[in-house]
């Protein structure tokens, strides 16, 4: 299973913010956004990562992480050349997905909580396995309605007249099908290969799973800046209180075993004086 962590899009709507870089750069708390997505592809057992973004902005990517060796990943790079849409992602990255099954995550979502869900859809997934998530402003994304049984029967992309208030999170699971259904997509009427058309696409040959996350989830969204300074204040109290990192990269690659506790001595020597590298040096001790 291959991972890609689309980090690109405009991001008008922070603007100055992403006047020099795209907005997964931002900071959520102590961290940049695009830990949050990263941790998730790593907890999930992926370890084979494409970062896409636009050219000005992969440099700081590659700044941030090289070539992943340190956390036990292999980290590639890929431009999108203009905000094309998501379903683009496949396109740009089908030599990488190299006929395998792979998980697109968004660069700007954050989850929180058990992850079992993902696990679960990584594990079980056949054609397609997409989510949903209740939320109180369906209008802003793809919305996905259910028949009594709890079957998936339509998908629509930001409609003016929501079906349902289950949104579909920044998080899909595909097996290689995607590649083939990806090209053959055609720009919606906002110039873009809508994700929300792949899925209708697996849910017409019968191939799309939508698995409902529960309330005890976090989904949070970075689309304004509201949405940033509740998120960090979200992370700053789950990380004061437990005195636990969220997102903690590092962390995870030695407890998911990505690297011995040697090559974690190393990396930990590598970065300099904070209580970043504080919270680090506890964990070795423990
Ligand atoms: C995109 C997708 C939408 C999905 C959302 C999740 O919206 O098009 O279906 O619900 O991400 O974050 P966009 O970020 O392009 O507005």
């Amino acid at each position: 299973m291959k991972g890609i962590i689309l980090a690109g899009g405009s991001g008008s709507r922070l603007y100055p913010i992403t006047k020099i870089y795209s907005k997964q750069l931002t900071v959520i708390y102590d961290k940049p956004l695009i830990y949050y997505p990263l941790s998730i592809l790593m907890l999930g057992g992926i370890r084979e990562i494409l970062i896409i973004s636009n050219s000005e902005t992969i440099p700081f990517y590659q700044q941030l992480f090289g070539s992943g060796s340190q956390l036990g990943l292999e980290i590639e790079y890929a431009v999108q050349q203009a905000p094309n849409g998501i379903a683009e992602a496949f396109i740009i990255g089908e030599k990488f997905i190299n006929g395998e099954s792979v998980v697109l995550i968004l660069g700007d979502n954050i989850f929180y909580g058990s992850l079992e869900f993902f696990y679960r859809g990584i594990r079980n997934n056949v054609g397609a396995t997409i989510f949903g998530y209740k939320v109180n402003d369906p209008e802003r994304y793809g919305i996905v309605e259910f028949d009594k049984e709890g079957k998936a029967i339509s998908i629509e992309e930001k409609p003016k007249k929501p079906k349902s208030n289950y949104a579909v999170p920044g998080i899909y699971i595909y097996n290689n099908e995607i590649i083939e259904i990806s090209k053959n997509l055609k720009p919606s009427a906002r110039g873009e290969l809508e994700i929300t058309d792949v899925n209708k696409e697996y849910l017409i040959k019968g191939k799309l799973k939508v698995e409902k996350i529960g309330r005890g989830i976090a989904w949070l969204d970075t689309g304004t800046p509201e949405a940033l300074l509740q998120a960090s204040n979200f992370f700053g109290v789950i990380e004061e209180r437990q005195g636990l990192k969220v997102a903690c990269i590092e962390e995870i690659a030695y407890y998911m075993n990505y690297i011995s506790k040697n090559e974690f001595e190393i990396l930990i020597s590598s970065i300099p004086r904070s209580l970043y590298k504080d919270y680090l040096e506890k964990l070795l001790r423990e």
